[in-house]
């Protein structure tokens, strides 16, 4: 408890000590929008700068950190953050990929590497998870979240805070969490980033915040606010947000940072006239810490004379800066975390480059394997065509850190690695960003003499993640036309996706034989796709977005509600429901949905009551036997429907997962327990529980293809 010494440095602090402690600059090395300042040197010596994002290296950070320690009347060391979202020096999968692990020990091992590395090279707190439910993959940061569930993105959440922060957040191999962005980021209008967010209170609460206060149970020391409005009001500045639900009904009482400049953005917005109006908004709201737009301390000194804002709000935000420092042990020892031998020693260990490739292996969905085209032999004639078959930066995806292409092996490689230079042919064929059409007649030439064509396919880097929406999701450049000119080769297909998003991909996938989905797979992606591609490891993930047949099904999600007129698939003709002319209601691939190379059935579901006491519980079993050639990994899904409500509630939503390993021709049995608090909803009051009543549930391998059972929860 570090109350007393916090109360006596806060004692002697001035104002402008006090608000330094409350700015966070962007360093010189990097920045991730406008950058204002050109490294801070003097800011940081004369105590108007408490923290710093995106120094990249012990050798950097430690004479920072000497000056606040050696050269500011009170040494207050610095605090530096990163955005570490997916790996620091090795990379791991984007995070949409980790989410289609499904597999939460290895997600939290993914950022306990992130953390250690990290650490090791001198940050303290990371800027992630990012836990924005996201439902309109035009928007590009779906790359960085866990897709369109709440359930499966809170227990993501949840594994992720308890990876990067470990036991102890004052051991060097710990970082501190910022879950973000809050608010409702994901529900920009059209998926334009930073675009205008207008939900309901209900969904606001039902399916935004949760994995927020999943995350914040879970002992995450900070949150990001978000940068759009909620509401009509910026989030940044929204007392709703902050104070009411985050600081008073969660009782949160760790550091809430702004996002990049979205202070001062609340003049855009049109919530503040100008900077200091914004800066008043944002302290009174209940942010602590303003990154890089420099308005607290700016204008607070003024706000404060005039008596518009109470230095005691000031001094609450300090002590939570304090509180936040003190635990990550920089007060015990600053130099901590910076040590130039131990970073050497940590980044891209053995062990973590093997936590990586795991990472890899696990994410992977296979969408499509006709007639068992995959896993490949290697004694075919493979041509591998693509404009991403040789890439290596954008193996690693958005938020790279400290990923770099030189240490990135790309897919050629791999097949170099694996079956050795000349074993097979390879042409580019085409461009991911430009509709030339040149390269395309040479690789219809080369692959006529192969068994086998593996295309790589799918999304340069840059075009998700932040500030990277698309109004299109087809293949860009001209890789559609690639597709075309290769399927017409007759040659069979295997098409591998490297992307940041579901992609509209119909066409694409009737035209190919097998399809396997390894998003932007990181350090050790490559050789995870090509072990993948020959069978050394079964594809086991499973879908975290649903993917659109077309741009106009967007957004589209499973769990949806049913409306007053259902569409009942099959019946076209029924004019008046809810249906489109031209394209099925269903995704082309649902939410959960992935194969493996052996075959899954599950059958026998049983309830083990058919009613439900009030505060009790029903268990659900189901038999999942491997009735195929290989052994593999199924994730059982447990999804509920509550039939009738004092509001309506989608027709299924996810309440329970397991990934079960099962030999060949092995079976095995799959239990869950659903309790009261499963079934528990925002009713019409806006109260939090349940109604009696009768549930569905289903257990299945995707959202779409479930066993039901019922049962009713009794009445008080
Ligand atoms: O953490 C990020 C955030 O997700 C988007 N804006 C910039 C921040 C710091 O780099």
């Amino acid at each position: 408890n570090h109350e007393a010494k916090i109360d006596a440095l806060i004692e002697k602090m001035t104002l402008a000590e006090k608000l330094g402690q409350l700015t966070l600059y962007s360093s010189k090395w990097g920045n991730t929008g406008p950058l204002e300042g050109d490294g801070y040197v003097d800011e940081v010596r004369n105590g108007e700068c408490g923290s710093l994002l995106t120094v990249p290296a012990v050798r950097f950070a430690k004479p920072l950190q000497k000056l606040a320690i050696e050269e500011t009347r009170l040494g207050i060391p610095l605090m530096f953050g990163y955005d570490v979202i997916h790996g620091y020096e090795t990379i791991f999968p984007i995070p949409l990929a980790e989410t289609s692990s499904w597999d939460l020990d290895l997600i939290e091992q993914s950022s306990r590497v992130a953390a250690e590395e990290a650490a090791a090279s001198g940050i303290n707190w990371v800027y992630a998870p990012m836990v924005d439910v996201s439902r309109d993959p035009r928007w590009g940061r779906v790359a960085e979240g866990s897709g369109e569930d709440v359930y499966l993105t809170s227990q993501v959440a949840k594994a992720k805070v308890r990876g990067f922060q470990g036991g102890d957040l004052a051991g060097n191999n710990t970082v501190a969490a910022c879950v973000k962005h809050f608010a409702a980021y994901g529900a920009a209008q059209g998926g334009r980033d930073y675009h205008t967010v207008d939900v309901s209170e209900r969904v606001l609460r039902e399916t935004y915040l949760p994995p927020f206060k999943a995350a914040i149970d879970a002992g995450a020391k900070s949150i990001m606010t978000s940068f759009n409005e909620v509401d009509g009001v910026p989030a940044t500045g929204s007392s709703m947000l902050l104070e009411k639900i985050l600081r008073n009904e969660w009782g949160f009482d760790g550091v809430v940072v702004t996002d990049y400049t979205s202070i001062n953005e609340m003049v855009a917005h049109g919530a503040a006239h100008n900077d200091k109006q914004a800066a008043q908004m944002a302290i009174e709201a209940g942010v602590d810490l303003d990154m890089v737009g420099a308005s607290f301390i700016n204008y607070l000194p003024d706000l404060i004379k005039e008596g518009a804002v109470s230095e005691e709000l000031i001094d609450d935000s300090v002590r939570r800066v304090l509180q936040l420092k003190f635990e990550l042990g920089l007060f015990d020892d600053p130099y901590r975390y910076l040590d130039e031998a131990r970073e050497k020693a940590t980044l891209r260990k053995p062990e973590h480059l093997e936590a990586s490739y795991q990472m890899a292996l696990k994410s992977m969905v296979l969408l499509k394997n006709d007639a068992n085209r995959l896993p490949l032999n290697e004694s075919l004639n493979i041509a591998l065509v693509g404009p991403l078959a040789d890439a290596k930066l954008d193996l690693l995806g958005t938020w790279k850190a400290r990923g770099q292409a030189e240490h990135t092996a790309s897919i050629k490689d791999a097949f170099d690695q694996r079956l050795g230079e000349g074993a097979y042919v390879y042409a580019s064929g085409c461009s991911a960003e430009s509709d030339s059409l040149a390269g395309i007649a040479e690789a219809v030439r080369m692959v006529q003499r192969c068994d086998v064509v593996v295309l790589a396919l799918g999304e340069p880097s840059w075009m998700s993640g932040e500030a990277a929406s698309r109004s299109n999701l087809d293949l860009p450049g001209s890789q559609k036309a690639l597709v075309n000119a290769i399927a017409a080769t007759g040659r069979p297909v295997v098409l591998v996706l490297l992307n940041g998003r579901p992609l509209t991909i119909a066409q694409e996938v009737a035209q190919v034989d097998a399809v396997l989905e390894a998003w932007h797979p990181g350090s050790m992606g490559a050789k995870a796709v090509v072990d993948t591609l020959f069978g050394d490891s079964n594809p086991s993930g499973k879908l975290p977005m649903s993917f659109p047949r077309n741009l106009g099904q967007v957004p589209i999600f499973y769990d949806q509600k049913n409306t007053g007129r259902p569409f009942i698939e099959g019946k076209t003709h029924a004019k008046y429901s809810s249906k489109y002319l031209d394209v099925s209601n269903s995704p082309l691939f649902p939410f959960g949905f992935g194969l493996s190379y052996t075959t899954f059935e599950l059958a026998n579901m049983k309830l083990d009551g058919k009613q439900m006491k009030p505060g009790g519980s029903v268990g659900v079993s189901v038999q999942v036997m491997n009735s195929g050639e290989y052994d593999g990994e199924e994730v059982v899904q447990l999804y509920i429907r509550d039939r009738v409500a004092s509001v309506t509630r989608p027709v299924k939503q996810l309440k329970g997962f397991k990934k079960v390993q099962v030999k060949q021709g092995e079976q095995l049995e799959v239990k869950f327990t659903l309790t009261e608090e499963d079934l528990a909803f925002l009713r019409r009051d806006m109260s939090w529980g349940v109604e009696p009543g009768w549930f569905d549930v289903f257990v299945g391998a995707n959202s779409r293809d479930t066993l039901q059972a019922e049962f009713e929860l009794l009445a008080d």
